[in-house]
């Protein structure tokens, strides 16, 4: 058995349990002063005082680290990322700041079509080095968990591409991705006239397929004016279900569409945006288990005003945070800047926050039985700062201050060293 001990660690944070948190218990995270952790076999094995551990075990030298001065988390699980697609789209974005809106360009054909063209031509290769290099920046910000979407290939072929490459990342690279079929991201210009048909071809082609695979965990659909419709939404993602699916929904970004409602519904497993979310769609999220993933980044580079985060905790929903990264309406995938804008502009509390990016995003992705918190029995995914306390990760503002990141019990990423 491969044992390691973490001791002096000046502060331990961490929200506990199995399942996600909702409303007010978003708030009880624990906090240990001068902690050890013993991991044993990647696996954590004990939380506690340093004083204890040194009661209950004995420290060789070989397999002890001192962190003092260091605060230590739980991995961060950023569970709504399209983090493979080919080119970029720096002109919109300066289109935007001129006032032309997201969603006009997206239905004079710009926006997502755009990414798709660049996407379909990457060969698996070139998709593999650009999801290694994205990983990879993603881990320095104490990513040790991602889900990932297809949705810019649309096509059978490069749909596939995605997802494939994505597993493979999966296998080879030190971050979980965990993989979301968005093929109802957009309609194909080639279904333009007849978006039935596209619904049909995912419903009797893609689905199948995918499972068969077993390439991807979740469906997840585009449920916006001028892109799908509720009724669009409702179809597929209802034959996603049966199919076997975890169903997710980007759902009242731009306007409220009733797709919190249809999420809740659907027992949909998180519903993603929620900019324009109605009274009664954050009435339904709350009596339901579906994960309300907010998107500040998203919120921040599109100038339009944050999801009612403290309404939704408040009402009792259970709020994730992820960042959306993207090449189109957020080309971020800043921690540290989702951190601040939840906390200093979404009137979240840091607790609130720290639950949201750990446990309730390891339940977006079902995996809350198995990462998201620092207790015994879960996997050691965990994230050492270079400062004493947590506060620091919205103190020093927009900040990087992530130091280690520890995967499966394995140091994975250091600051500074290659
Ligand atoms: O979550 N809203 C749809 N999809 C992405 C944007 C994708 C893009 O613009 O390329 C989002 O914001
Ligand atoms: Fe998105």
């Amino acid at each position: 058995m491969e044992r390691q001990i973490l001791i002096n660690i000046s502060q331990l944070v961490t929200p506990e349990g199995s399942t996600a948190k909702h409303g007010s218990t978003m708030n009880d995270v624990k906090k240990i002063e001068h902690a050890a952790v013993v991991v044993e076999d990647g696996q954590i094995a004990f939380v506690g005082t340093t004083e204890e551990v040194k009661a209950f075990y004995r420290l060789e030298e070989e397999n002890v680290r001192d962190l003092a001065g260091h605060a230590l988390l739980p991995g961060f699980v950023d569970s709504h990322t399209h983090f493979i697609f080919g080119g970029y789209r720096p002109e919109e974005f300066m289109m935007r700041q001129k006032g032309v809106p997201y969603i006009e360009i997206h239905k004079a054909g710009g926006g997502i079509q755009n990414t798709v063209e660049a996407t379909r031509a990457l060969d698996e290769e070139e998709m593999y080095r650009l999801g290694e290099i994205r990983l990879k920046d993603m881990l320095s910000m104490g990513v040790t968990t991602v889900e990932g979407k297809s949705g810019y290939g649309l096509d059978c072929d490069c749909e596939l591409r995605q997802l494939q490459v994505m597993k493979k990342l999966n296998e080879a690279q030190p971050i979980s991705v965990v993989n979301t079929y968005l093929g109802a991201h957009s309609i194909p210009v080639e279904y333009k006239k007849d978006p039935e048909a596209y619904l049909d071809f995912m419903i009797a082609e893609m689905l199948p397929e995918i499972k068969k695979e077993k390439i991807a965990q979740f469906t997840d659909v585009f449920c916006e004016e001028g892109v799908f419709t509720g009724e669009q939404s409702k179809r597929l993602l209802s034959a996603a279900k049966e199919a076997g699916f975890g169903l997710k929904i980007h759902a009242d970004e731009i306007v409220s569409t009733g797709s919190a409602e249809l999420a809740a519904e659907l027992g949909a497993v998180s519903a993603d945006h929620l900019l324009a979310v109605s009274e009664q769609g954050i009435c339904d999220m709350a009596k339901s288990e579906t994960i309300a993933t907010l998107l500040p980044c998203t919120a921040f580079c599109l100038k339009k005003p944050y999801a009612p985060a403290r309404k939704m905790i408040d009402a009792g929903c259970a709020v994730a945070l992820a960042s959306d990264y993207n090449p189109g309406s957020c080309f971020t995938n800043s921690i540290p800047l989702m951190f601040a804008l939840a906390v200093i502009h979404m009137g979240m509390t840091l607790e609130e926050a720290l639950c949201a990016l750990t446990l309730n995003g390891a339940a977006a992705v079902g995996m809350e039985k198995e990462i998201g918190s620092i207790e015994v029995g879960k996997k050691a995914d965990l994230v050492v700062l270079s400062a004493p306390k947590y506060e620091f990760l919205v103190y020093h503002t927009a900040k990087n201050l992530v130091c280690e990141v520890i995967k499966n019990g394995k140091t994975v990423y250091q600051k500074g060293k290659v």
